[in-house]
């Protein structure tokens, strides 16, 4: 009988019932395997968000969580090896321990769409099957199928339910003091109780005043506004990783915090704040909101960088800031985006960051200015003067990059 040892890893930071929901569907579609939990240290694809718990408290909750499942054990390798948390080296010193295994990845849809940036992920592929969780409503990704027929992936599908709450979420909900409801297992709940976790993560520049604030926004563009913040910090990560993430937070939450305003709202935040909308602002009320929104995190929260930001996304300009950049492109990639406009932009985003890491943004940028224009235009409305100036500018940047890299060859 094929000895098969499971390997769920993820940072856990806390567990909830959807993490518990996945492990019990894998030990269910395995009835003879082993689980092995797995909480990571520096996870390779993504950055640990600050105020996250820290290493101990993360594998107790684990333990906590998973530790009353049949076959399954929380294991600290990964937390007591030193540097990125890559599979291939957990694989590989599972396989040593246990001869003859053959490893399961359990992981989620998500995961098996960046497989291929996995670091060793042929050797993964050669050596693991993947069971991959899908939830009711997802669709099943295409990349399934090219995985199996390009690498002989071994696929199998976990069916697990949607949790209402995120990890992100529980921690949002919980460093304000509010209830995350049974998204966690009572014993995780009262860990986090016991030893004040995630209250530190709204402590910076009056982030807790600043979730108050927009907590009054539909859900809808709530759900945006969080993807603007999750989209926000990968770009960070990708191309100025240096740039305070608080800032970069701080903008995204605000940058829509008065898009649900109409126009007499707009006019009555504009008096409120003393600030006067330019002709083709004036002109459009769609994008007033990028004002007084600014005006808002510059009057409200004294974060002029942030308003700068906030003032921009709706049309872009010339010579923007890293933050800028970051909250225009967040705008029209996050994840609730499904308009063709936004869906381009986000392929066309992916596509130059394989190209050239550097350059990415700036070209996508441009990309999205000139695509923006070209709708503007079909539907016969006004171009802000400050989205053509963007255009020129980006185009002459681009084309200096270009200079400059030819005098190299
Ligand atoms: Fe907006
Ligand atoms: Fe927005």
């Amino acid at each position: 009988m094929e000895n098969i040892i499971g390997l769920y890893g993820g940072t856990f930071d806390p567990p909830h019932l959807a993490h518990l929901g996945v492990a019990r569907a894998f030990l269910k579609s395995f009835p003879n395997s082993r689980l092995v939990v797995m909480p990571c240290l520096i996870p390779p694809h993504k950055t640990r968000s600050t105020g996250g718990a820290d290493e101990k408290s993360r594998l107790d909750m684990a333990r906590l969580c998973f530790g009353s499942l049949p076959r399954t054990t929380v294991s600290d390798y990964e937390l007591k090896r030193e540097g990125v948390s890559y599979t291939y080296l957990t694989v590989r010193h599972l396989l040593e321990e246990n001869q003859g295994a053959r490893i399961c990845l359990v992981m989620g849809q998500d995961n098996l769409e960046i497989m291929e940036k996995w670091k060793e992920y042929r050797y993964l592929l050669d050596n693991c099957v993947l069971a991959v969780a899908v939830r009711g409503d997802e669709a099943l990704s295409p990349i399934m199928d090219r995985l199996r027929h390009e690498y002989g992936a071994d696929i199998r599908l976990l069916h697990t339910e949607k949790s209402p709450l995120s990890s992100t979420d529980i921690r949002r909900l919980a460093g304000l003091g509010l209830s995350y409801g049974d998204a966690v297992t009572r014993e995780v709940a009262d860990y986090m109780a016991s030893n004040c976790l995630y209250s530190g993560v709204a402590e910076n520049i009056s982030m807790q005043d600043i979730y108050g604030f927009i907590r009054c926004l539909s859900p809808k563009r709530l759900s945006h506004t969080y993807g603007v913040e999750k989209a926000a910090m990968m770009l960070a990560n990708n191309h100025y990783p240096s740039l305070d993430k608080r800032l970069v937070c701080a903008a995204a939450l605000l940058h829509d915090c008065t898009k649900e305003k109409d126009g007499a709202g707009q006019a009555a935040l504009a008096e409120k704040y003393g600030v006067v909308f330019d002709s083709a602002t004036a002109a459009t009320v769609k994008i007033q909101h990028a004002v007084t929104g600014a005006a808002v995190a510059r009057k409200e929260f004294g974060l002029n960088e942030v308003a700068d930001a906030i003032l921009t996304h709706t049309t872009a300009a010339a010579d923007m800031t890293p933050l800028q950049k970051i909250i225009y492109m967040a705008d029209f990639i996050e994840e609730n985006r499904k308009d063709e406009l936004c869906l381009g932009v986000k392929r066309y985003y992916f596509e130059c960051l394989k190209e050239n890491k550097e350059a990415a943004l700036d070209k996508t940028l441009l990309y999205a200015v000139e695509e923006g224009i070209k709708v503007l235009e079909k539907e016969c409305k006004t171009v802000h003067p400050h989205t053509l100036e963007a255009r020129k500018f980006l185009k002459e940047c681009l084309a200096d990059e270009d200079d400059n890299r030819g005098s190299k060859q």
